[in-house]
Order: C-alpha cells, then sequence, then structure tokens
C-alpha cells in the first residue's frame, strides 16, 4: 500500500501575529511518499531538493520521526514498517514553513496510509513535536494552516486551541526569497522575552483590527493591521534590503508587507494577483542590481 501527500508553503504570524497566525499558499510546496512494507521500523528511502541538507537518520528527520509516533501511539509499530520518500519544492531555511509543510505531509499520509484513524485536530500535536524537532520551539502558526488549509489561528498553545479564520475573496500574496539562510532556530534567538506595554497595545490593536477586517472583507483595515512593531524591527536586520523591498512593494499598491514566519523571506499582501506579480517583479529586479539571487511566489491566501 502506498499513499502520496503534498502539503503547502504557509507564511507564518502574518506580520502582526507572531506565533499566532498563519496562512497557507497553493504552491510551493512538499511531496510525501509512504509506503507500507513488512520490515519493521520508519526510514527514509529519498530525499530529493534538499541539497543533501536534511538528516536522513530515521529519529533525525521530522518527516520519519512523527511518523514513527503516530504508529507507536496506534500500538502498530508492531506489525509493519514504513519506507519514506520526501520530495521538496521549496527552500530549507527560507521563512515559508519548509519544515511543516515536510511534517504534516508526513503526518497525513501515516493517518492515510492507517485508513485515517485520526482527525487533523488529534494529527496537530504530532506535527507541532515535529517543529520543535526541526527548529527547538514546538510553534504551531506554520503547520495548523499548512495541515487546515486557509487562514488559522493559534488561540492558546495550552491548551491547544485552533480556530479557522475566514479568508476574504481576492486576497493576494506576493512573495520573495532572497537566498540568504536565516534558520528558525538563530532568528528566535534573536527577539526578546519582553515587550514594552505601549508596544503590545499597538501589537494587540493591529492583530484584533487583523480578525476584524477579515470577518468584514476590509482590505483597507486587513491593510493598516498587518504591521509589526514588535519582531519587524529586530528580525529585519537579517534580511538584506528589507527597507528597500517595503518601499517597492508600497509604492506599487501592497496593503501590506513584512516578515514571512522567521524570513528571510517577505511578503506582500495585495488585492489582486496582478499587482502581487507586479510587486514580486520589481523586487527581484532590485535584488538582481543588488547581485543578490531570489526566487519569488505569487498565491491566492
Ligand atoms: N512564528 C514562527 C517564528 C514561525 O516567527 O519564529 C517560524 O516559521
Amino acid at each position: 500500500e502506498q499513499v502520496r501527500v503534498f502539503a503547502p508553503a504557509t507564511v507564518a504570524n502574518m506580520i502582526c501575529g507572531f506565533d499566532i497566525l498563519g496562512f497557507a499558499v497553493d504552491a510551493p510546496g512538499d511531496e510525501v511518499t509512504m509506503t507500507k512494507v513488512e520490515q519493521l521500523g520508519v526510514r527514509i528511502t529519498s530525499i530529493k531538493g534538499d541539497d543533501g541538507r536534511l538528516p536522513l537518520d530515521p529519529d533525525q528527520n521530522t518527516v520519519s520521526a512523527c511518523a514513527m509516533k503516530v504508529l507507536e501511539d496506534l500500538g502498530l509499530a508492531d506489525e509493519f514498517g514504513i519506507e519514506i520518500e520526501l520530495v521538496k519544492h521549496m527552500p530549507i531555511g527560507s521563512g515559508l514553513g519548509s519544515s511543516s509543510a515536510s511534517t504534516v505531509a508526513g503526518v497525513f499520509a501515516i493517518n492515510a496510509l492507517l485508513g485515517n484513524p485520526l482527525t487533523k485536530e488529534e494529527l496537530l500535536p504530532y506535527c507541532i513535536e515535529g517543529e520543535r524537532l526541526a527548529c527547538g520551539h514546538g510553534h504551531a502558526d506554520n503547520v495548523a494552516p499548512a495541515l487546515m488549509g486557509g487562514i488559522t489561528l493559534v488561540r492558546s498553545y495550552e491548551p491547544l486551541d485552533i480556530v479557522a479564520l475566514p479568508v476574504p475573496d481576492g486576497m493576494y500574496a506576493g512573495i520573495v526569497f532572497p537566498h540568504v539562510d536565516v534558520p528558525t532556530r538563530d532568528a528566535r534567538q534573536l527577539i526578546k522575552d519582553r515587550v514594552a506595554l505601549k508596544d503590545a497595545v499597538v501589537q494587540w490593536g493591529n492583530v484584533a483590527g487583523l480578525i476584524a477586517g477579515l470577518y468584514r472583507n476590509d482590505f483597507a483595515l486587513i491593510g493598516r493591521s498587518m504591521q509589526d512593531v514588535i519582531i519587524e524591527p529586530v528580525r529585519a536586520i537579517l534580511i538584506p534590503q528589507f527597507a528597500e523591498m517595503k518601499e517597492i512593494a508600497l509604492s506599487h499598491g501592497a496593503l501590506s508587507f513584512g516578515i514571512s514566519g522567521s524570513g528571510p523571506s517577505v511578503v506582500a499582501i495585495t488585492q489582486s494577483e496582478e499587482a502581487a506579480q507586479t510587486i514580486t517583479q520589481e523586487i527581484k529586479k532590485h535584488l538582481d542590481q543588488q547581485e543578490i539571487d531570489s526566487n519569488t511566489y505569487v498565491s491566492a491566501v
């Protein structure tokens, strides 16, 4: 028996909602092919598209480690084994939820192979553990939208409480990945663990404004709410040409612009696919002039 599962890239934080908000895009994404075999244990038989960077050791690779945990918890690890092929279609350390896409595809695949004994809600904690293995912290703002689709809110981590949010018609994301490596682990260490009350007030005003905007289909409100006064000022220094890219995006009609996840990818939110295309191409042109390679992606939210 064999299943093949695709899971999408995700834009975590949605600029103002550090560790609580995220959305899925149509593409890129990762693909996991999982085969049930007689030989016990979980093995990775091939990884493509990672430039040799991901571990093949089944305890260290998030796809195999999470699949194993599901098998063990269901009491099936002594009955059969699993072989995994992973194809990555997106860069690692890019801020696009690369590890999440692989983990979610893997956890979804093992569940499908077993005849779907677990609900998506029950699969989510396994995916969060995968994130912990990948970067040392179990945030859910990539894995929740990768698993559920659309826009998700992590209302609480303990207990885990995930809320699906409405996606306004005609909301697009233009994403640019400048080719510098920013591991999530490092980008998290930069952030201070104390926040000034005046900044917190601005930020929770923005989060609340964004949620209201999503429910009201109010793009102006969405745009002015998607701003980050806490994380962006610290992390932007890791991203080449951040201020220049923001200027280009806003001057070409982006509703909002900021860091995707922990970066270095950046995201422009627009009200049309055309605007997202123009913005990503203009940013790419600028980065080319600076001799910085980049990839661009445009997707409906
Ligand atoms: N919320 C996480 C962070 C997402 O910003 O560190 C990482 O992709």
